[in-house]
């Protein structure tokens, strides 16, 4: 698979088989994210990989009952390790370093045939205890991961004469 099908095709899935995620898939996944780039390449992530049934059920409680985060095989919870270091910009870096790395897990995912769902909506406090995670690490995202059970949903995007302008904003 190409990355423009990839990119094309991915839909979030929130629906999950409960057939296992083989561990070269998963890992195949995991270097994706460590593949990616980061400013100053600075790698500043941590990717946590839950199958334990218990601690599954724990983070979808985290994300305030979205029960199929619990359902998928696997929960991978993605945390910023340096929550500090900021861009010139004035952006967070790990927050920018850490969504990129996902997004690009996200599409290695698709490819091998799996389904995610990229979760924000979840208390960071609820998420750290269930995972022993430190006061200074910051959790910016997770994703269940397995499987599909539903099928393919279609894509609503604005058109792009809506988010693109040209030589300045308009
Ligand atoms: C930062 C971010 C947070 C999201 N949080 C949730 C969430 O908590 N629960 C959920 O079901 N979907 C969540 N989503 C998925 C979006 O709803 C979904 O990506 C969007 O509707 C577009 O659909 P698609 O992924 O199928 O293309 C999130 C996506 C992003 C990028």
């Amino acid at each position: 698979m190409d990355v423009s099908t990839a990119i094309s095709q991915r839909c979030s899935v929130r629906a999950y088989k409960a057939t296992d995620v083989e561990e070269d898939k998963l890992r195949k996944i995991l270097e994706a994210g460590r593949l990616s780039p980061s400013a100053s390449n600075r790698q500043d992530w941590k990717f946590i990989v839950v199958r334990n049934k218990e601690t599954r059920k724990k983070l979808a409680k985290a994300a305030f009952g979205q029960s199929f985060i619990g359902e998928a095989p696997v929960v991978i919870v993605a945390c910023g390790t340096e929550p500090k270091a900021m861009l010139a910009c004035g952006q967070p870096a790990h927050t920018i370093d850490v969504s990129i790395a996902f997004a690009y897990m996200i599409l290695q995912a698709y490819e091998l045939g799996l389904g995610t769902c990229w979760i924000g909506a979840f208390s960071e406090e609820e998420a750290k205890k269930a995972l022993n995670i430190p006061q200074q690490i910051r959790v910016v995202g997770m994703t269940p991961l397995g499987y599909p059970d539903q099928p393919p949903t279609q894509k609503s995007r604005k058109p792009l004469n809506q988010i693109v302008c040209y030589e300045k904003y308009e």
